[in-house]
């Protein structure tokens, strides 16, 4: 499953994608405009870098935040966080709780993950009370205007042979828009997020990108020293550092956002 390939180092994650996350998230909360005091589910948690958000922006009333990697889990519960947030291991196709129980179900940059999304989805709504909110950004993996996309063309430039992220054919707009109103969702918008994120050098870049715990840091892993110089050389040829040191570039998710019928 798509979790226990991409997602099983907590630190690594946060190192490579925590400062994306965090910046599009940022984006999400102020368009979704969620109310104050809402009881909260966050699915696909991950190391609760978007939790996080949702404590320092919303107030919520309570949040439950759920992942199904056991290793994503740990990292979240040893975060500050934790003190205001539950963590636990569940599965966005069978998610442990009574219809009607939240006001605002979203998941940050993990549908096109799961590989039942209608089911995920039907889950989503049944948890979610008449009314609330129900939804969820994804990077523009189709598009390949992702964080790792530079990376992956890096690598396709070089000739590595590169698997496709899985889901990606959902991460558009039209297809998120679809995927809501077949839940039987109300009110359904979206919207792009395009955001850009500076990193301090090249260095912290590739130490980010190359860790072998993801497809594209194991393909990295196992290229020869050659060719791993030959990406280097690429990479530092496509991301152009700025005069700092610093190398810039920018990322787009496509966000969608609706409400259970009453
Ligand atoms: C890119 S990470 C996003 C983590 C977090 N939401 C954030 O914004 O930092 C995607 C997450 O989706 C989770 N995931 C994958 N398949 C899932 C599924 N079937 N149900 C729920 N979460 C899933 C992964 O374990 C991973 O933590």
């Amino acid at each position: 499953m798509a979790h226990d390939t991409y997602f099983t180092d907590g630190a690594a994650y946060e190192r490579r994608l925590g400062r994306w996350t965090r910046a599009a998230g940022t984006i999400f909360l102020d368009w979704v405009a969620p109310p104050a005091g809402a009881r909260w589910l966050d699915i696909g948690c991950g190391t609760g870098v978007f939790t996080e958000l949702v404590v320092e922006k919303c107030a919520p009333a309570t949040m439950v935040a759920v992942d199904p990697s056991s290793a994503q889990i740990e990292h979240a519960r040893s975060k500050p966080v934790a003190q205001r947030a539950d963590f636990r291991i569940a599965d966005a196709q069978s998610l442990p709780f009574l219809d009607e129980a939240f006001d605002v179900v979203a998941s940050a940059l993990v549908i096109n993950f799961v590989p039942d999304r209608p089911r995920a989805l039907a889950e989503m709504r049944r948890v979610g009370c008449p009314g609330g909110l129900i939804a969820g950004y994804v990077w523009d993996f189709s598009a390949e205007r992702s964080p790792i996309s530079p990376i992956r063309s890096g690598l396709r430039q070089i000739g590595a042979n590169l698997s496709p992220v899985p889901g990606m054919e959902d991460s558009q707009l039209e297809a998120l828009n679809t995927l809501f109103a077949r839940g039987g969702l109300k009110d359904i918008a979206t919207r792009t997020i395009d955001v850009t994120v500076s990193i301090p050098d090249f260095d912290d870049f590739w130490r980010a990108q190359s860790a072998p715990y993801y497809p594209t840091g194991k393909v990295i892993a196992s290229l020869s020293q050659t060719d791993r110089e030959k990406l280097i050389d690429v990479m530092r040829a496509r991301l152009p550092a700025g005069p700092d040191g610093s190398i810039t570039y920018s990322a787009r998710a496509n966000a969608v956002k609706a409400r259970v019928p009453e």
